[in-house]
């Protein structure tokens, strides 16, 4: 597995074997720290929001463990949501077409030349799908002018079939309604009861004391600070919130007062081209709740 020592990918396999599992490798996918934000869930909720839902490993996690009944999953980024309602609604002619594609290089760029505002929605969802598991580094990275650019990846053998897999993620979308929104409107009818897990783009690890401007994924210092605000709009009627974030001095200070309680976890970097860089990092999942108790086994391998 790409960037993994071996007992990682170990790990991750067995954590993977389970379905349903996010259908996408997504930048920021919270695998590694599933079981810390699975312990962390409020004791009863009603429904389920997920606003900046990626690869949605925590809504495939809650619902592996039956803790969902009413879904709403969100992000900003269209063409993953559309390939969600895709998977949700039209799974069958994905499989089909992804059993059609072949791992080419060729083929691959062919693909990636296709503009996916003119392809059909399975066939948009297919695209990406594709792309993300044969492309280098397995991730989803588009240029100033929204293309896709990832080179081919040379894996020997990428599963981007995955029909078992893709069934078992369509069963679990029908519960779902999912939509393409900023998070701030995707939580406006959230009510009394239910609960919201925000998983932003993370602020970053380094930064100057003049940092307020633009971040590379367009998730600024400003940003950071409005969710704060609607964190404590939500806690104010009563919805229980969770969000998990960077260990920074940022962070810390914009979540230092009640209702927030802020909830310290190891976490690996599992994805990091610098090798330097792959060790253990210590995250920040803060909720407006508190945890009963947490079994001894916290942390993620
Ligand atoms: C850290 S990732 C979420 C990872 C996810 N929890 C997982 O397990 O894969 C952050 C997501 O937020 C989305 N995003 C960025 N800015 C946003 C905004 N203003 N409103 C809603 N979603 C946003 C991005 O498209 C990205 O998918």
């Amino acid at each position: 597995m790409f960037g993994l020592d071996e007992d990682e990918a170990d790990t991750i396999v067995t954590m993977n074997r389970q379905l349903p599992r996010p259908f996408l490798k997504w930048a920021g996918g919270k695998t590694q720290l599933l079981d810390a934000l699975m312990h962390r869930k409020p004791p009863t909720y009603a429904a389920y929001h997920e606003p900046f839902l990626g690869g949605g490993a925590l809504f495939f996690g809650l619902y592996r463990a039956h803790a969902l009944t009413k879904v709403f999953l969100s992000d900003s980024n269209r063409e993953l949501i559309d390939a969600y309602i895709a998977v949700r609604d039209h799974v069958d002619e994905i499989i089909e077409l992804l059993s059609e594609y072949p791992h080419e290089e060729a083929f691959y760029y062919e693909l990636r030349a296709k503009d996916p505002w003119k392809l059909s929605l399975p066939e948009r969802a297919a695209r990406m799908i594709y792309l993300n598991k044969t492309g280098y580094n397995g991730l989803y990275r588009v240029n100033r002018q929204g293309k896709f650019n990832v080179p081919f990846g040379r894996y020997k053998a990428p599963r981007y079939l995955d029909p078992d897999n893709l069934q078992e993620v369509s069963k679990a979308l029908q519960l779902a309604e999912i939509r393409s929104c900023a998070f701030d409107q995707a939580v406006e009818d959230a009510v009394e009861g239910d609960w919201v897990y925000f998983d932003p783009p993370y602020a970053p690890l380094s930064q100057t004391a003049h940092f307020t401007a633009y971040q590379p994924d367009g998730f600024s210092h400003k940003d950071q600070s409005r969710l704060r605000d609607v964190c404590l709009a939500l806690s104010e009627r009563g919805v229980w919130v969770m969000i998990s974030n960077s260990d920074t001095l940022l962070i810390r200070d914009l979540y230092s007062h009640p209702p927030f309680i802020l909830h310290e976890v190891a976490a690996r970097r599992a994805i990091n081209s610098n090798a330097s860089k792959r060790g253990k990092v210590q995250e920040l999942i803060i909720t407006n709740y508190p945890i009963p108790t947490l079994p001894h086994t916290d942390f993620t391998p």
